[in-house]
């Protein structure tokens, strides 16, 4: 018998077999020990910036270990893979959210002034900013965050021994792997400062040169330092004759760091910024980083206006507006909590975003000097890294790390294989003055010793009854921007790979540009959004490196991609 003609017995049908499903589903869980994860039916997947990683990270999962274990893994890896983008001279922000009991944690593992940095540390006798001072070389270095955050992740959170996270990394560190086009762009771009370190030039280069394509490259110092910590845990960093050689060598080079800076570096777990969107719970990174603060203060002025009866162009202007209005409070509010007073409940909420929207003009642009007159260009760069992991109990991981400038400060301490980072150049060297990215800050995001660079990593998890992501990217200034970009696409119901394909536009209040990839904008909107006030910068490249993890609840699907525009790879198991 044709059901068709029988709709009433065909909804019978169904409802019968969602109820018989679903007593299924209960007998199950309360009869097999079977967790909500496994109901759910979460995978284990990884989406990483590199092949090596991704892969390592997830032989971690097969062999039983939970994701914060292969998150240090994959760290450890990217940090000998990658050394254009992260690295263990460096830092970066953890996002875990446990399974068992739902907790959310941020862990920072931010680099630090250290103790004997001063406000006006890059400032000539004049007061004006020496040139590349918080960029190239030993002087340029924080104190470095990612092996005190990898042990700390491990101890408390992992459940594999320390040296098995470790052991990928090591033999790639010792047998080498062999180079990418990525980083002979970078090496070209960086190789002024990677020739001044002598050790830096001995590994990355050849003879001075970039080396050729299939380029092995083996790095037995960096083994020896990931051995020892294998071995001694944060003091085979901190402490001892590794400690010692990375001291002197940077005092010799012009820095200031001391065997105290490093013995009282510490971590913190700090309570992720949470709020709702659009029925979309999210949970981002909190100062130091101000990604999680502007993303909100993007959407909560988006929410001022109405977006159906919006047209096409003024959505877009819109967006733009609230982007140049969050990054300007960005630039004049924010920086290290433990250092300065923020008003973070005060910038997240809906009634400050509805007074920041009283001036949006939707006939046009506000230019930023209305608000200020410093102007100033944003320069290039790509690096940083950025990956995303779920395990099948339903832990999860979103990591942003980063030596900041591609190959940080090129400069790496004698007989110690560690390439430190130049974050200190995210501080606000001097007030108005915009740092690598353009970026400008004031007070707030001052030097001071022992205080963290204000960031704009955001690593995110966004979660509502259907659907869980897990995102972030690197990409300096525009990280924000383009995490908001991957939400909203998710909300419109893109899937992972129509994710972090998508095309991306950018406004960070200063320079008063908007940025964008090339096809990002059509000519029409390009046309309209002129006929606005907007000053339109299009991009010759694309940006970003986008890793993400999609988890559909309803069809019980994981789905996870890396970013077309890099290398990276994502795996679901
Ligand atoms: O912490 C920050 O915001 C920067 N140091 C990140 C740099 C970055 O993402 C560069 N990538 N393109």
């Amino acid at each position: 018998m044709s059901n068709a003609k029988h709709p009433e017995r065909n909804g019978l049908v169904c409802v019968f077999l969602l109820i018989r499903h679903l007593v299924y589903l209960l007998i199950l869980f309360l009869f097999s020990g079977t967790s909500f994860a496994e109901l759910a039916g979460y995978r284990n997947a990884i989406a990483s910036a590199h092949a090596s990683a991704s892969e390592a990270g997830m032989q971690i999962l097969r062999d039983g270990g939970n994701a914060f274990d292969a998150a240090v893994t994959v760290a450890a890896v990217l940090a000998v893979v990658e050394p254009y983008s992260s690295g263990i001279g460096g830092g970066g922000f953890w996002l875990l959210q446990r399974a068992s009991d739902g907790s959310q944690v941020m862990i920072d593992g931010r680099e630090r002034a250290p103790l004997a940095a001063h406000r006006d540390m890059y400032l000539d006798t004049k007061g004006r900013v020496i040139q590349g001072a918080s960029i190239n070389g030993a002087l340029a270095a924080g104190i470095p965050g990612q092996i005190a955050a990898l042990v700390h992740i491990q101890k408390k959170y992992g459940s594999l021994p320390l040296p098995r996270l470790l052991q990928p990394a090591i033999l790639l560190a010792r047998n080498g792997f062999v180079i990418d086009a990525i980083y002979q762009r970078l090496a070209r771009f960086r190789q002024d400062a990677i020739l001044q370190s002598t050790e830096a030039r001995r590994i990355f280069l050849v003879d001075g040169h970039i080396p050729a394509t299939g380029h092995l490259l083996k790095q037995p110092e960096l083994a020896n330092t990931l051995e020892l910590v294998a071995e001694q845990g944060r003091d085979g960093f901190y402490a001892g004759e590794l400690a010692k050689k990375l001291v002197a060598s940077v005092r010799s080079a012009g820095g200031i760091w001391t065997d105290r800076d490093l013995r009282e570096y510490q971590i913190v777990e700090r309570e992720p910024v949470q709020w709702q969107w659009r029925g979309l719970h999210i949970t981002s990174a909190t100062l130091p980083s101000s990604g999680g603060i502007v993303l909100a203060q993007i959407m909560n002025i988006l929410d001022e206006f109405e977006d159906v009866s919006l047209t096409d162009i003024q959505k877009i202007h819109v967006l733009i507006e609230a982007m140049r209005r969050a990054y300007r409070d960005r630039a004049i509010y924010m920086g290290d909590i433990d250092h300065v007073k923020v008003k973070v409940a005060k910038l997240m909420s809906q009634h400050y975003a509805g007074k920041k929207s009283m001036d949006i003009d939707m006939q046009k642009a506000t230019p930023s000097t209305f608000f200020d007159e410093i102007n100033r260009n944003v320069q290039e760069s790509d690096n940083t890294t950025h990956y995303s992991i779920l395990d099948r109990q339903g832990n999860r991981v979103s990591a942003t790390l980063s030596i900041n400038y591609p190959f940080g400060s090129g400069f790496v301490p004698e007989g110690t294989g560690v390439l430190l980072n130049d974050e200190m150049d995210d501080f606000s060297l001097r007030p108005g003055t915009p740092n690598a990215y353009g970026l400008i800050g004031g007070e707030a995001n001052a030097i001071a010793p022992a205080k963290r660079m204000l960031s704009s990593m955001s690593p995110t998890f966004v979660e509502d009854s259907n659907k869980l992501l897990i995102i972030g990217t690197p990409g300096g200034s525009r990280i924000i921007t383009m995490v908001f970009q991957g939400i909203l696409a998710m909300y419109q119901g893109m899937d992972a790979d129509e994710i972090v394909a998508r095309r991306r536009i950018h406004h960070q209040y200063l320079p008063d540009v908007i940025q964008f990839e090339p096809d990002a904008l059509t000519a029409q909107q390009q046309v309209q959004l002129k006929a606005l006030g907007h000053q339109l910068q299009p991009l010759d490249r694309p940006f970003g490196n986008m890793q993400l993890i999609l988890h559909d609840k309803v069809t019980g699907r994981t789905s996870a991609a890396s970013d077309p525009r890099g290398i990276g790879l994502s795996i679901v198991d």
